[in-house]
């Protein structure tokens, strides 16, 4: 079959190789760095788990599956392949390269022989690849799967360089931190949670009021970030970040925090009535919660914009002061803040100043754990 000069292209050639390319406006080096980086961590999700060096290898549960057998940087990949664990002595070659092709970078993946593996290069390599690549892709690229992906991509659990590089200042959320740190008014003697840190931008500005901290994440480039941007206060026992989920029992000890934040994360979570009881349960007496979200008003605007805000959760007032009552908190109330002084502050664009315009869109919930002497 001939070579391709699509943007993203699949096929199966004649010698029963299955291989897909993408070209990207990188160079080489840039694209094995990125490639390398980002494969590691969607095979974790997989199940698998890839040592991305020479020597390295790729296994899956305890089975090896890849050997490294040649690691050029900003040119290839090569690996000695097991697809077959049932059958010993079966093996092919996987191979991944990068070519500058146009100013860019030709990206690779070819799992060759394929159909010597599969034991046939008609109807069967035709089903496999039809079934296994094919669907796949198309899958992958229909609105519920690629809506999922950008979504999870850019704010449900953050990835890749663009988000990393994002999220270590993220200049339109800090409108927001400003108007918790002026409702928290930390002390040296406050111990902050920060549930959903993102890249720790919040913390670090936090942490200037000499109090202790503690945070997590689920996402493993914002846990990467959170960390980088803390180093100091992490190294001198002043804060720890964790990846843990907010929706589940949090990894802390019962009355721990004086305080607890969450902002810009609750609208992702599918049951924060159990965040709320942990929140409750991490708390000490006399401890506050600080919660920053959007309403329903915001859906479809650049704050909240399509195909992330179909995938939002807005409540009404009411529904949010009933999760933290619910939970067990008291002084329950919510506020619509102003941001458009903070946004100033913030060094938001002009031309952008009008979107922090307005106090509907913004809801701050706030309540505290009281349960008396
Ligand atoms: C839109 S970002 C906001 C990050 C940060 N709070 C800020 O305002 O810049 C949402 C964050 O919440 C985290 N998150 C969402 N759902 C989560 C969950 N169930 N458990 C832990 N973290 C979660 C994401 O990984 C992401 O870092």
């Amino acid at each position: 079959m001939q070579a391709y000069s699509t943007m993203f292209a699949l096929q199966a050639t004649m010698t029963g190789d299955i291989r897909v390319g993408v070209d990207v406006s990188l160079t080489p080096m840039e694209a094995f760095d990125g490639f390398v980086d980002e494969l590691a961590i969607a095979l974790e999700k997989c199940g698998m788990k890839f040592e991305a060096r020479a020597g390295g290898s790729i296994s899956e549960g305890d089975v090896l599956v890849g050997s490294v057998e040649e690691w050029r940087a900003g040119e290839r990949i090569s690996m000695l392949w097991r697809p077959k664990n049932w059958e010993g002595g079966q093996q092919n070659k996987l191979l991944v390269t990068f070519s500058a092709s146009n100013g860019g970078t030709t990206v690779t993946v070819d799992n060759q022989e394929w159909s010597r593996i599969l034991g046939d290069d008609g109807q069967e390599l035709l089903g496999w690849f039809a079934s296994e690549v094919g669907a796949q892709l198309l899958s992958v690229s229909a609105p519920i799967r690629f809506g999922d992906w950008i979504t999870d991509r850019s704010a449900r659990r953050p990835s890749g360089a663009r988000s990393r590089g994002i999220y270590g200042n993220p200049t339109y959320h800090w409108p927001n931190f400003f108007v918790i740190l002026d409702q928290l008014s930390l002390r040296p003697d406050d111990f902050l949670l920060e549930i959903g840190c993102g890249g720790g931008a919040f913390l670090h500005e936090a942490l200037k009021s000499g109090c202790r901290g503690a945070a997590l994440d689920h996402s493993v480039d914002m846990i990467r970030v959170a960390t980088e941007a803390n180093r100091d206060a992490i190294t001198s026992h002043r804060l720890t970040v964790a990846r843990a989920e907010a929706d589940k029992v949090l990894p802390f000890p019962d009355d721990t925090f004086t305080c607890t934040v969450m902002t810009s994360v609750l609208a992702f979570l599918s049951d924060p009535s159990t965040t709320f009881r942990e929140m409750f349960r991490v708390l000490r007496n006399g401890g506050r919660i600080v919660i920053f979200t959007s309403t329903k008003e915001l859906e479809g605007t650049p704050a909240a914009p399509e195909p992330i805000a179909s995938r939002l959760h807005f409540y009404e007032d009411e529904e949010l002061e009933k999760f933290a009552r619910q939970a067990g908190f008291s002084a329950v109330r919510v506020e619509h803040p102003s941001l458009f002084e903070y946004a100033k502050k913030a060094g938001v664009p002009a031309s952008d100043l009008q979107l922090f315009s307005g106090t509907s869109g913004s809801q701050l919930l706030l309540a505290r754990k009281d349960q008396g002497k």
